[in-house]
């Protein structure tokens, strides 16, 4: 954890049971490790049970091995009424050299739930700097495009 109250930060050393028979880690076990940042995220922000309702944008592009030290950091960057929009990046580090390299991001969308598993109403997020604002609205553009893609399905389907 961080001492930024938005940032949640998860590190773990990839182990064998992990692992294709090569040694790269599978990527189910990174997401894996991205949601739980992602859940943690969002929980503390809503202060409520969140599940996850979506993922967007799972690009791996450097290969991750047994012993790297996998670090994701996660952080609520949009909010609608109920759903939350938690960026995650993953830096993968070989304890053996010097340096991170970022391996891959994401975008998970989350959403909070009452006692009674219902979508529940989340805090409006505070924005106090500029790349917090870029954020918001980047988030913003694809929580309405994937709202109208959703509404478009449900009247294709009514049809
Ligand atoms: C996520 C879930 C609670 C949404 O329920 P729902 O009946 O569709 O609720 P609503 O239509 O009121 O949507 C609630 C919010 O979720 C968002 N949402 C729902 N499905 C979404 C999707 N596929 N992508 C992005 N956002 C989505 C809506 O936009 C809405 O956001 P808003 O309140 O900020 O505007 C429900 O689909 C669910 O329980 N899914 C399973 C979650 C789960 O178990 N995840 C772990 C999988 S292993």
């Amino acid at each position: 954890m961080s001492d930024n109250e938005n940032i949640i930060y998860i590190s773990e050393v990839m182990m064998p049971h992990q692992a294709n028979v090569a040694g790269n880690i599978h990527g189910g076990e990174i997401v894996k490790l991205m949601d739980s940042a992602a859940y943690a995220a969002a929980r503390r922000y809503s202060r409520a049970n969140v599940v996850t309702a979506r993922i967007d944008e799972v690009e791996f592009h450097l290969p991750i091995i047994i012993g790297d030290l996998v670090t994701c950091m996660a952080q609520v960057v949009y909010v609608g009424k109920t759903s939350m929009e938690v960026a995650v990046t993953v830096d993968v580090e070989d304890l053996e050299t010097v340096g991170r390299k970022r391996a891959l991001s994401a975008f998970f969308t989350m959403v909070a739930l009452d006692k009674k598993g219902r979508p529940s109403r989340v805090p409006s997020l505070p924005l106090n700097t500029v790349e917090e604002k870029q954020a918001f609205e980047e988030g913003r553009k694809r929580y309405e495009y994937h709202k109208q893609k959703k509404l478009k399905q449900t009247d294709a389907d009514n049809q």
